[in-house]
């Protein structure tokens, strides 16, 4: 592993090398976390946090089946989906058991960002509208088209509410 920083280099060196509108949680007092298991995090001194709101590891942090796939994969190819090979179709099939006959045609995405863009697009193809309703402090993604949707550009933030853990 890579030489660890304390915590004040790794916030010196974030701002120096992380733009700034990619805002640090709790920026008053940042947590840095080193690893994760299961539903916990930790930081750099062994204190143990309950993950309630990084929705990255659906299956609990380091799963070793996660891990195990990963690295098998990695091992062997990683290219993009435009390429033909039996993983991408078997997937679908496989994630198609569980899903009614008709939703049988899958569109494999890298982020939450890129499939709300992909939604947005299938709903405005489908309906021929463009009428979106958003709920207020709702965050769908960092693209363009999820920001333009999004209520906080209705609304202009204080020093305040973009220190509070926001993290846009
Ligand atoms: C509700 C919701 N939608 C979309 C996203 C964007 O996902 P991603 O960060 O994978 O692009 C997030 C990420 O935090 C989210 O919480």
């Amino acid at each position: 592993m890579a030489e660890m920083y304390d915590k004040l280099k790794t916030i010196e060196l974030r701002k120096k090398h992380v733009g700034p509108s990619c805002k640090v949680f709790f920026s008053h007092d940042p947590i840095k976390i080193v690893r994760a298991k299961g539903q916990y995090m930790y930081d750099e001194n062994g204190e143990r946090y309950l993950d309630c709101i990084n929705n990255v590891a659906h299956v609990g942090h380091s799963h070793p089946d996660v891990v195990r796939a990963g690295a098998k994969q990695m091992e062997l190819l990683n290219t993009n989906s435009r390429f033909l090979h039996d993983n991408l179709v078997q997937y679908a099939q496989r994630l198609q058991a569980t899903l009614p006959d008709k939703l049988s045609v899958c569109y494999f995405v890298n982020s939450g960002s890129e499939a709300n863009d992909l939604a947005l697009r299938l709903a405005w193809q489908y309906t021929g509208h463009k009428d979106i309703i958003t709920l207020d402090h709702a965050y769908h993604g960092h693209v363009s088209s999820l920001i333009a949707i999004s209520p906080y550009k209705f609304h202009q933030l204080g020093e305040a509410e973009q220190d509070s853990g926001v993290m846009w």
